[in-house]
């Protein structure tokens, strides 16, 4: 859909003839370093050229009206900037209410309401991040319509506050970090303990990052998501009980082959496993990329994925089929799940000349495994949540 698009349906639905202002935030994959943010590990995602897009004018009253082309048979959702409460009934649009919420909260002044059009071209449920990307904009909106003076990681701490708080999703920082903060042409690896980070050129000479998508529904993923987290934190604290460490990012592979015997049910310990091996790799996947050894770095995406799939158990037979196709193709230097899993989307870095040759076999797998047919997008890397110009899309 294009600004012009855009445009006309703000227009069309707000009534209006007032020319309102653009914004966008992207969406993210992860490299590697999956399920190690709430532990305390690091992370290795990077945004990606679809995203989600806000059109926006600033109201005289105190109401705020939401509309979301994907999400038209929703209509306009309406609400006042003093009852910012969470509202079944307003499903998606609890996002960017959270986050106004929070802003209030937070004691920056909003003192008028809004109309909003949103349309993102990010798949919804697909591990994406659509949801960071749609608190992420609201932030920016906010912080460029009211003029206010807020850093960007207080930002990005406020869009998690909507997932754990608002939303009851007890997600780590990954995500509205990589969709805050991401830059074209580089990848961030951030250590979700301290929040230092570190930019990493994505040099991958003639290979490409491709994203496939499950589109497999992600049923129970938020449950399934809090209850792998409480298990890490039940293992962290039968660790303790030992051992001085405030999380897994803090444990060397060393120390936890020495303490792992202290966990006491076995599931745990394959989940504290993961935390504890996926960060190692990480780090050491930042360390190949910085060399140029793209082989190095694909080898470890690939134990990634072989851990989550074993280990801590979020891949699925849809996601493993895709990334053992993958894994089969020529050309494929690495591939693995990406997000929380429960479904959603792998990517795999490939030799530019095989990728087409890669999405027919993958495709001729999958459907006639599962019956239904998995999507592809090439990735580009971009830019984090920003306000963009008249005719930059
Ligand atoms: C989701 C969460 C992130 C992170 C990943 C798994 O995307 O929102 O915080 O935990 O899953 O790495």
């Amino acid at each position: 859909m294009s600004q012009e698009d855009l445009l006309q349906n703000f227009k069309e639905i707000f009534k209006t003839d007032n020319n309102p202002r653009f914004f966008f935030a992207p969406g993210r994959i992860n490299l590697i370093g999956e399920h190690t943010d709430y532990n305390g590990g690091h992370v290795f995602p990077a945004a990606i050229s679809c995203g989600t897009y806000a059109v926006v004018q600033q109201r005289s009253d105190q109401k705020l009206q939401f509309y979301s082309m994907n999400f038209p048979e929703q209509r306009k959702i309406e609400c006042e900037l003093a009852d910012l409460s969470y509202n079944a009934d307003h499903g998606w649009a609890n996002f960017p209410k959270g986050m106004i919420h929070y802003f209030i909260e937070s004691g920056f002044s909003i003192p008028y309401g809004m109309d909003i059009l949103f349309y993102g071209d990010i798949p919804n449920s697909a591990g994406l991040s659509s949801s960071a990307s749609l608190e992420m904009v609201t932030g920016v909106v906010l912080e460029e319509l009211f003029k206010l003076e807020i850093n960007r990681l207080h930002m990005i701490q406020l869009g998690q506050k909507v997932e754990n708080n608002y939303l009851g999703i007890n997600s780590g920082i990954m995500d509205q970090f990589a969709v805050g903060k991401g830059k074209k042409d580089f990848a961030i690896l951030l250590n979700c303990h301290t929040l230092e980070f570190n930019y990493a050129p994505l040099e991958l000479t003639d290979h490409e990052i491709l994203i496939i998508n499950s589109n497999k529904q992600r049923t129970l993923a938020a449950s399934k998501y809090n209850e792998r987290r409480a298990q890490c934190e039940q293992a962290l604290s039968d660790i303790r009980t030992e051992l001085q460490v405030s999380n897994f990012g803090e444990l060397t592979i060393k120390d936890f082959e020495q303490y792992k015997h202290l966990i006491k049910s076995e599931i745990n310990r394959k989940r504290a496993k993961h935390a504890v091996y996926e960060n190692e790799r990480t780090l050491l996947a930042f360390q190949e990329l910085e060399q140029g050894n793209i082989q190095g770095f694909g080898k470890l995406m690939n134990e990634s994925h072989v851990s989550l799939r074993d280990d801590y158990e979020v891949t699925g037979a849809e996601l493993d089929k895709i990334v053992e196709t993958a894994w089969n193709h020529p050309g494929v230097i690495g591939a693995r799940m990406t997000g929380a899993g429960f479904g959603g989307c792998a990517i795999a870095i490939v030799k530019q000349t095989q990728i087409e040759n890669l999405k027919e076999k993958i495709t001729e797998n999958y459907t006639k495994e599962f019956g239904f047919s998995p999507s592809f997008y090439e990735a580009e890397i971009s830019d984090g949540a920003k306000e963009i110009l008249r005719g930059d899309v």
